[in-house]
């Protein structure tokens, strides 16, 4: 019998889990991300929104390619015609990914930590694998919205079994476009894939596979937490953040992990595939159920 990490997730779609990090783990991953902003591309830059995806990462092979990579995406609004940047340079991003987990020695170590191992362990994942892994910025006052979505849309695999870690790297409330969640939304399936396009002379090179659900937002639970927490999601969850709207940012870091045993098959169609003889790294095997490396 593993515990009861697994009962939250089954009962609310997912789980709180306060100073996950220690203030100096936050601190370290926050230098690294603002690291990061100094070593953004300084010409094509490319632009990620979840609100006109068909407008802009979609049609972009640098997103596509980006799964093995530190790759920089930036906010619609910091980008001007010409490809200037419009914005105080730490400011600008949207977010980096989506390979900071094996590429990047900060991010590595704490995602593959024995306390990530032990959420895993305890939701039954019998050989989780990484595969991906991103930096949120949601900047003040140009952090844009993230649309309702399910992870699973993303990263869909048959049966599901794709959790997400988002841990919070500042204190994230109402104003700077905290989560929010429809709890228990994860019992309802999976409601549109985003995949890649078939069609070989298409402009789009991923598709939703049908237009969006609507949600009320009155179903909707904001989740304020303070940094270092987790908060654990199950793929099927259904949740959104709204626009910065403050005056602070709200980094957070964010990884995905499949299961690649039981059965589970991870779908061709997903936008992010692993690269020929590199696959997602993993973060245990179990032989049997009382014998896990
Ligand atoms: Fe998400």
């Amino acid at each position: 019998m593993r515990n009861t990490l697994l009962d939250e997730i089954n009962e609310n779609g997912f789980i709180i889990i306060e100073e996950f990090l220690t203030v100096e783990e936050v601190e370290e991953l926050y230098r690294a991300g603002r690291a990061l902003c100094m070593d953004a591309p300084q010409a094509n830059r490319k632009i990620f929104s979840t609100v006109n995806a068909s407008d802009t990462h979609s049609k972009e092979t640098y997103f596509l390619e980006s799964g093995d990579k530190v790759s920089y995406f930036f906010e619609e609004g910091a980008v001007g015609p010409n490809g200037e940047l419009l914005v105080n340079p730490m400011h600008a991003l949207n977010k980096v990914g989506h390979a900071l987990h094996t590429e990047h020695p900060t991010f590595e170590k704490i995602t593959f930590s024995n306390r990530v191992r032990e959420i895993c362990w305890q939701l039954n994942f019998n050989r989780p694998a990484v595969c991906q892994s991103m930096y949120i910025y949601k900047n003040p006052g140009i952090g844009g919205e993230v649309i309702p979505h399910q992870d699973s849309s993303f990263i869909y695999t048959e049966p599901n079994s794709t959790i997400g870690f988002w841990i919070a790297l500042e204190d994230c409330n109402l104003q700077n476009g905290c989560l929010q969640f429809i709890k228990g939304s994860h019992k309802s399936g999976v409601h549109r894939r985003y995949i890649r396009n078939k069609e070989n002379d298409a402009n789009e090179l991923l598709i939703y596979d049908r237009s969006a659900p609507i949600y009320p937002q009155s179903s909707f639970t904001p989740l304020k937490v303070s940094k270092g927490t987790c908060i654990v999601i199950h793929g099927n969850a259904v949740h959104k953040s709204e626009p910065n709207r403050s005056q602070q940012s709200r980094h957070a870091y964010a990884f995905h992990v499949i299961e690649t045993e039981n059965n589970v098959k991870y779908s061709q169609d997903n936008w992010l595939q692993p690269i020929k003889d590199k696959p997602f790294p993993i973060l245990f095997e179990c032989k049997d159920k009382n014998e896990c490396d």
